[in-house]
């Protein structure tokens, strides 16, 4: 039985807040449907496709939903085989399924770290390991190879997220070869969660050709809930690639995998075309909300001297670096007790040292900029 732990000290005083009915801002929404993005009205329409009523079993997704999700790859020039294609319920699931895939239990797999903390769990639902390797800052967030090369036997896979969250890094060209050579050398795979790859920042992009391309058996990981904002209607997917052997073994194995739980529902696998050409009007709008207010925090930032915003390649989140002068847990209570405002401390993500705060870059901009400027004069005092 997986161990859960008790409410932390920040989720309790969240939880009594609630009770009482006190408001409060919340800088850690991640769910785009709660933070006031438009969506068309029309857009679920194509969920009730009477095409929908009959099912027709299919272990690694609708012909026509892999199609689909090939040719989305083509906005950004990439060149995906449909049969290429494994159609999962969500990437959380997709990881699930490659750790079964690559992992007997004991072994494991690489993990970044700072990351988002849901790895933990996803490994140890599946009887794996996750050994952290480090992302350093240096005006960017490097990857450190040296924490690659310590790693304990028993590994089979690496695993990247690029633009990572909540640190937004995005691998470089250079990074990926020698992570490919480690990989080759070792026998690893290799992992790449792209779902933040549509929200490029301080960057012109995360690269997302990786799978199509790779020297290595490669699984690159997205779906639905990030690339056009619609998390509920539960539709991720996995591109494999690499050597033709490995790559066309492990989609073999992959759709034995999928077949035994055939998790994906159809009308959304049916609307997949539909969904994914409307959803392009959700995506800018996130984009533009991402965009102005990282913006306004960094103009913010410039009255509180003692703060600094960490360059964010892509992605949904600002990191912020603070004084730590006190625990992260503490100003994190603090500030909610004081200012009414809810932020995520670095620690929930793994940061190598204090204080760090992670604000979400989705609410609204008047919300934002509100809540971040009272945050910012906060700790500055
Ligand atoms: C980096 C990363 N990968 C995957 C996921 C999960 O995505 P999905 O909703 O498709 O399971 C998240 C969720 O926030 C995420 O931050």
């Amino acid at each position: 039985m997986p161990s859960h732990s008790e409410a932390n000290r920040i989720s309790r005083a969240v939880q009594t807040l609630r009770a009482d009915g006190t408001p409060f801002v919340d800088l850690t929404e991640s769910n785009p449907t709660q933070a006031g993005i438009p969506y068309p009205t029309g857009i679920v329409a194509s969920l009730s496709d009477p095409s929908a009523l009959r099912y027709e079993p299919s272990s690694l997704g609708l012909l026509s939903a892999r199609r689909a999700v090939a040719d989305d790859h083509l906005r950004r020039g990439v060149v995906v085989d449909p049969a290429h294609v494994v159609l999962t319920s969500s990437t959380s699931e997709a990881y699930s399924w490659l750790f079964k895939l690559l992992c007997n239990p004991g072994e494991g797999v690489l993990i970044p770290r700072p990351s988002y903390p849901l790895f933990d769990h996803l490994t140890t639902l599946e009887g794996v390991f996750a050994h952290p390797y480090a992302l350093e800052y240096h005006g960017r967030w490097d990857i450190d190879f040296d924490s690659i090369a310590s790693a304990p036997p028993g590994v089979r896979a690496l695993l990247l997220v690029s633009p990572n969250n909540p640190t937004g890094s995005v691998v470089t060209t250079d990074e990926l070869e020698r992570i490919t050579a480690v990989c080759k050398r070792q026998g690893w795979a290799l992992v790449v969660d792209e779902v933040f790859a549509d929200y490029p920042l301080d960057t012109h992009g995360a690269l997302t050709d990786i799978a199509t391309r790779s020297e290595v058996l490669c699984f690159t990981l997205a779906g639905l809930s990030k690339t056009i904002g619609l998390p509920q209607l539960k539709l991720g997917w996995c591109v494999v690639g690499g050597p033709p052997a490995e790559r066309d073994a492990a989609l073999a194995a992959l759709e034995m995998v999928a077949d035994s739980y055939l998790s994906v529902g159809t009308p959304v696998q049916v609307a997949a075309p539909a969904l994914l050409s409307a959803g392009a009007s959700i995506r800018d709008a996130i984009q533009v909300r991402i965009g102005r207010n990282l913006e306004r925090l960094r103009a913010l930032t410039q009255a509180a001297p003692a703060c600094e915003v960490l360059r964010a390649e892509g992605g949904w989140s600002a990191v912020l670096r603070v004084p730590a002068t006190r625990e992260e847990e503490l100003l994190v209570l603090d500030l909610l007790r004081d200012e009414r405002v809810l932020v995520h401390p670095g620690y929930f993500f793994d940061f190598p040292s204090e204080a760090y705060l992670v604000l979400s870059l989705l609410p609204a901009e008047d919300v934002f900029a509100d809540a971040a400027g009272r945050v910012l004069r906060y700790v500055e005092c």
